[in-house]
């Protein structure tokens, strides 16, 4: 039996399964994260932690959990938790990979939709009760999807993903960028690996999908933004501060590109002052990437089953540090 603590509301149904594994379960049932402060005080005496994307792991943190054995991330990112200071520690870390790509991918289509054929801005028009006459050239004229050029920022498993939605469901032609050559999705798709220059230059349609690292930190300037076409898009389903907002605003602001669809933000829950007012070709939404019911109890049960295994001694089928450890 060990002590777990879980910082947030996961459900019930986790909570009963580490339960019934013999843990004694410290569950704060609550939605708001704690401060830095409140999380070191209720991590001293944890053995295991159950954490969500808004707890920040930190060296503070795990140098006042001596007993601490494993962390398991309710998140596919684990960019919130200090990863190599665990390892140093011996604590294992397991994230929630898999279960939420298909959802991820499905979100990025969507906002990518939402965004060419500016359903946000049609709703606000309609509701609003501007809508008066059929108009062969009306305001709110979109952009084509079918055909056009997907450019995949990190062709992991969600920007892979994205990719077959696009190349096999609207006929577009796939760029990706990544570390390594991806040779299956290359072969199914007709994907080509180019350089991220290369990339922005030809993409209609970019897609943000590599995880948050010091390298993709800021990945998204003025400079990188005005590579992009005039006539092309961003979407970011990744991690807030891999576009720099501000830039993102001027760049929405002056034409350089012309739109965006966020679920990320730079400094969550807040937006850049000027972007939550700015409403033309910016469709933005609350983090929902992985945010349909089944897919969010499937992570809860993945981060649980990790968090039992390595409580147990085993190696956790999601383990980030498993071989820095053995
Ligand atoms: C969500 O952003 C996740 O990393 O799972």
């Amino acid at each position: 039996m060990a002590k777990v603590f879980v910082t947030q509301h996961i459900g019930e149904a986790g909570v009963q399964t580490l339960r019934e594994a013999g843990h004694d379960v410290i569950y704060r049932n609550e939605t708001e994260p704690m401060t830095p402060a409140e999380l070191q005080t209720a991590v001293r005496s944890a053995e295991g932690l159950v954490c969500l994307l808004t707890d920040r792991v930190d060296t503070a943190v795990l140098d006042v959990a001596p007993n601490l054995k494993m962390i398991a991330n309710v998140a596919v990112g684990y960019d919130n938790i200090d990863v190599p200071a665990a390892t140093e520690r011996g604590i294992l870390v397991s994230n929630t990979p898999d279960v939420l790509t298909e959802t991820t991918a499905d979100h990025a289509f969507a906002l990518l939709l939402a965004l060419a054929r500016r359903i946000p801005e049609a709703d606000a028009f309609m509701r609003a009760g501007k809508y008066e006459k059929f108009e062969m050239f009306p305001p709110l004229l979109g952009l084509d999807v079918y055909g056009k050029t997907l450019g995949i920022v990190g062709m992991g498993r969600i920007g892979a993903a994205v990719a077959r939605r696009g190349a096999l469901g609207f006929g577009m032609k796939v760029l990706y960028t990544a570390n390594s050559e991806k040779t299956a999705v290359a072969q199914s798709l007709g994907a080509q690996k180019v350089s991220l220059p290369e990339l922005l230059r030809q993409s209609d349609f970019v897609s943000i999908n590599v995880p948050l690292t010091p390298e993709t930190r800021h990945l998204f300037t003025l400079d990188t933004l005005r590579q992009m076409k005039p006539t092309a898009c961003l979407i970011n389903t990744a991690r807030g501060p891999v576009v720099k907002e501000d830039d993102l605003l001027t760049a929405l602001r002056e034409g350089i590109i012309w739109g965006a669809a966020l679920d990320v933000f730079e400094a969550e829950p807040q937006m850049t002052p000027g972007l939550a007012d700015y409403h033309e070709r910016l469709v933005v939404a609350p983090h929902l990437g992985s945010a349909t019911g089944e897919t969010r109890e499937k992570m809860v049960e993945t981060a649980v089953t990790n968090l039992i295994a390595g409580l147990a001694g085993n190696t956790p089928p999601n383990a980030l540090n498993a071989e820095q450890l053995s």
